[in-house]
């Protein structure tokens, strides 16, 4: 299937990640189906997303027309076959669960068209993870997005043992075409290729902090201002979720076995108290 083939797009899970890909599609021209298994995440989604857009409308970045036109192409739904059933490419974003996931994707190659590629925003499990789960695994990949989904240019897509090369030249086109820079990852590494630097980055800063090297406040300017990277690594945590930070990690250390993808009690603490990061108003920072 070619890139001129996808017309409807479907997205699984109306999550952070899950609703802010499903507007940006939109934003590109494309009908989107967003489903999920609640109603209320559904009205969130379309709430939260549609307060962004306003907000590029009042900034003079986006033309009202254009906001009104990605908020109707958008349609939520709780039926699974209804929004994949003519859906020409699936991206599902659902919670970083296995057996949810395999589950999902069973019940998504039941109900798309034959020919639709399905891919996955995983972070943590490749695509392989889901190949015996659908029915045709030669259009199945990861396609990974990167918070916040609409402001990130990165999407990584990754190639599967199983991946057909048409598979993959549509999904890097595809890419393009909703405005954002493709990264082909040719091999299903842990991590990938950004979190991959990324969260290793954030392990020796955490390190530092735990050894009393630095203070979490100067190692997060030391990153800004000596690296030039928008975040310090804690200020990421808080954006990412200190929950998918630790679930990133220990996923790393599981499927790896390396030790330097172990959580540390400076996270694991955190994760215990239920300060996940901006989501419950208080991380390593309270939020802003
Ligand atoms: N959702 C949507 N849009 C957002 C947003 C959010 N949560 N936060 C900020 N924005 C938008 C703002 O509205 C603003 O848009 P305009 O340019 O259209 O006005 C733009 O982003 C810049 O925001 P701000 O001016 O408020 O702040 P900033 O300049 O500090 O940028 C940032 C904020 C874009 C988040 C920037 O700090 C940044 O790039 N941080 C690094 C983020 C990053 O590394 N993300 C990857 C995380 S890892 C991951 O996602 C992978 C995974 O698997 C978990």
């Amino acid at each position: 299937m070619t890139a001129d083939e996808i017309r409807t797009i479907a997205v699984v899970g109306a999550g952070t990640m899950g609703s802010q890909i499903a507007y940006q599609v939109a934003l590109s021209g494309y009908p989107v189906h967003l489903y999920s298994r609640s109603n209320e995440r559904l009205t969130s989604a379309v709430g939260h997303c549609g307060k962004l857009l306003l907000k590029r409308v009042e900034k003079g970045k986006l033309e009202q027309t254009d906001c009104d036109a990605a908020m109707e192409r958008v349609s939520t739904t709780t039926d699974l076959a209804e929004a994949c059933g003519s859906a020409d490419l699936v991206i599902k974003s659902v919670a970083e669960d296995r057996r949810l996931k395999r589950d999902m994707f069973s019940a998504i190659s039941e109900v798309a068209p034959e020919h639709a590629i399905l891919a996955t925003n995983s972070s943590t499990m490749a695509s392989s993870f889901f190949a015996d789960c659908v029915r045709n695994p030669a259009r199945l990949l990861n396609l990974h997005f990167f918070n916040p989904a609409m402001v990130m240019q990165l999407v990584e897509v990754v190639r599967g043992p199983h991946t057909a090369e048409d598979t993959v030249t549509t999904a890097m086109e595809f890419a393009r075409r909703i405005g954002k820079t493709p990264v082909l990852v040719n091999k299903e590494a842990y991590g990938f290729v950004a979190n991959r630097i990324a969260f290793i980055a954030m392990q020796e800063a955490f390190k530092l902090v735990e050894e009393g090297v630095v203070s979490m406040e100067d190692a997060d300017l030391a990153v800004r201002n000596g690296l030039g990277w928008p975040m310090g690594m804690f200020e990421l945590a808080d954006l990412v979720g200190l929950d998918v930070t630790e679930n990133i990690l220990s996923q790393g250390h599981y499927q790896t076995g390396e030790e330097r993808w172990r959580p540390t009690p400076i996270l694991t603490d955190h994760v215990a108290r239920g300060e996940l990061g901006r989501k419950t108003g208080r991380g390593f920072y309270p939020s802003r």
